[in-house]
Formats: structure tokens, sequence, C-alpha cells
């Protein structure tokens, strides 16, 4: 079922082999558009390219493995997105993941790295593909977290670098207006392979998966009582980066059950 109108639409998604970059990449193709998406591990990648190309056909579907730290990588890629899909529309920016330290327990490096990656993850593709995306009066999706807005002391590293990627944003959407919108999501808990990291890893090893996330929700006090799948933040994605969205710009949408404490 078409969700949203993609036709004749070619979007770009960083980190699209698995979780939400993945249901990003399965919607955006199931809305008609072409997509290419980027991740490291080449294994895991070119699984997920052959299983979408038997899907949705060759000619819609551009997988590289890369990292989106490698500049000159993410530059080649945009390349091979011009040279083959002829233009971008939509680039979702949401390779990453998060770090649990506080600031007692984060060193100088870990602090360097994980701007690093908050920051450069953002820079490197939207200068890669800007021409493009002005070309077409595209637009740009940045998958953020609430912890942006409502920092968490086990994540303090995390939580001040989400708050820069905001920032960013917000002056990006002015700088490139009118010609690229710039939006981002504030995601709360999405039940992915972060979360699953951490239930095989629980303490009491006797407790169920869905015990585990039940009580996971009621511990954070999420008013929707469970976590968000994949596919509801793709949902709000698409629409974002759609000409459904074509008057929101600079914006931010909090995809989190409620969580967020601020009116
Ligand atoms: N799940 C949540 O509750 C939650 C909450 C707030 C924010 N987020 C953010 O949402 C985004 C997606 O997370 P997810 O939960 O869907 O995690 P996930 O299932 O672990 O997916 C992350 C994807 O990004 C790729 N990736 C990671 N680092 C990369 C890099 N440097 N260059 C290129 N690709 C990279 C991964 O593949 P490779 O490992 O092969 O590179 C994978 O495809 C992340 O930025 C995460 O921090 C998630």
């Amino acid at each position: 079922m078409t969700k949203f109108d993609y036709s004749n639409k070619v979007a770009v998604v960083t980190g699209g082999t698995s979780g939400i970059g993945l249901a990003t990449v399965r919607t955006l193709l199931e809305s008609g558009a072409k997509v290419a998406f980027c991740a490291r591990s080449k294994e895991k990648l070119e699984n997920v390219e052959s299983r979408l190309k038997d899907e949705f056909g060759d000619d819609q579907v551009l997988a590289r493995a890369l990292t989106v730290l490698d500049e000159d990588k993410v530059n080649e890629f945009a390349k091979d997105v011009e040279s083959i899909f002829g233009q971008c529309d939509l680039l979702v920016n949401n390779a990453g993941q998060g770090r649990v330290s506080t600031f007692k327990t984060t060193d100088d490096q870990s602090w360097r790295n994980e701007f690093e990656l908050k920051i450069f993850s953002q820079i490197y593709p939207i200068r890669a593909f800007q021409t493009m995306l002005e070309n077409e009066n595209g637009s740009v999706v940045v998958v953020n977290s609430l912890l942006a807005v409502q920092p968490e002391q086990h994540m303090v590293c995390t939580s001040s670098a989400r708050a820069a990627v905001q920032n960013l944003v917000k002056s990006l959407s002015i700088e490139f207006a009118p010609n690229i919108r710039f939006n981002s999501i504030l995601l709360g808990l999405i039940k992915t392979n972060q979360w699953e990291r951490r239930f095989e890893d629980r303490e009491d090893q006797s407790i169920t998966e869905s015990d585990w996330y039940k009580d996971l929700a009621s511990n954070k006090g999420i008013p929707l009582q469970r976590l968000g799948n994949p596919e509801e933040v793709a949902s709000a994605i698409a629409f974002l980066g759609s000409s459904d969205a074509s008057y929101i710009t600079g914006a931010q949408l909090e995809i989190s059950g409620g969580l967020s404490k601020h009116a």
C-alpha cells in the first residue's frame, strides 16, 4: 500500500540496515521512492540490499558500506546517488547510537567521540547532498532524541550532543530556506536493536521479554505504556520529508508515547 506520494522521488537514509533506518527505507520504497542507504557492516548491508531488491526491484535500491564519519566515502556515496538516481529529494540522517555514561564516567576521548558522531553524522551528509537537495527543493529529516531537550544523567554526554544537533537543525532551516526544509524528530524509547541488546544483558535472566518491556515502559513513566515501533517512527519521517509537509521547516516532532514533561 502506498503511504505517501514519493513517485519520481529519491531518498537517502543513513544507517539503513536495521531498526528505524530500515523501517524508513521500507516505508519510502513502499511509497514509490528510489532509496539509497548506507551502514558500516558490509555483510549486513548486502543481505538487506538483496532482500529489498528482490521485493522492490534492482533499480529502486542502492546500498553502500561506509561510516558517515568518513567524509570522502560520504562524498563518493553522494556521487553514486547522483550518477545512478540523478537526484536527491530527501536525506534522512539516522545513523548513530547513544552512549550510556554519567559526567564522572565519561573521559575526554569519549566526549570527543560522542560529539564527533552526533555533529559530523549531520555535517558530512548534508554537505555532500546539499546541491542535489537544493536542485529538487528537497528536505532533510534528522533523527534525534528527546534527550536534546530533556537530558538524563546516565546519558550526560549524548544528551548534550543531542542538544547541539537540535540547535544546528534550527540554524540550517533558516540558512537553507526556502530551498531545503530541515526538521527533526525527537525520539523516546523505540524498540530496536539498541533495546534488544539491553534486554539480552538483563540482570534477571528469568524475566520474559514482554515483562521486561512492560516494566521498562512503566519505570520510565511512558503515558502510552509501551515502547514505540520503528514503523511508527518511519511514518513520521516519511510525512516530514514529503510534500504533505511542505510548509513545515525548523520544526521538531516528538515521537515518545507522551514521555516529554514540558508543555
Ligand atoms: N531506539 C531508540 O530508542 C532511540 C532513541 C533515541 C534516538 N535513537 C537514534 O535513532 C537512530 C537509529 O537507531 P536504532 O534504534 O534504529 O538503532 P539500530 O537498530 O542500532 O540501527 C542503527 C543503524 O545505523 C547504522 N550505523 C551506526 N553507526 C553508523 C555510522 N557511523 N555510519 C553509518 N551507519 C551507522 C547501523 O549499521 P552498522 O552498525 O552496520 O553501521 C544501523 O543500520 C540512532 O541515531 C539512535 O541513536 C534511537
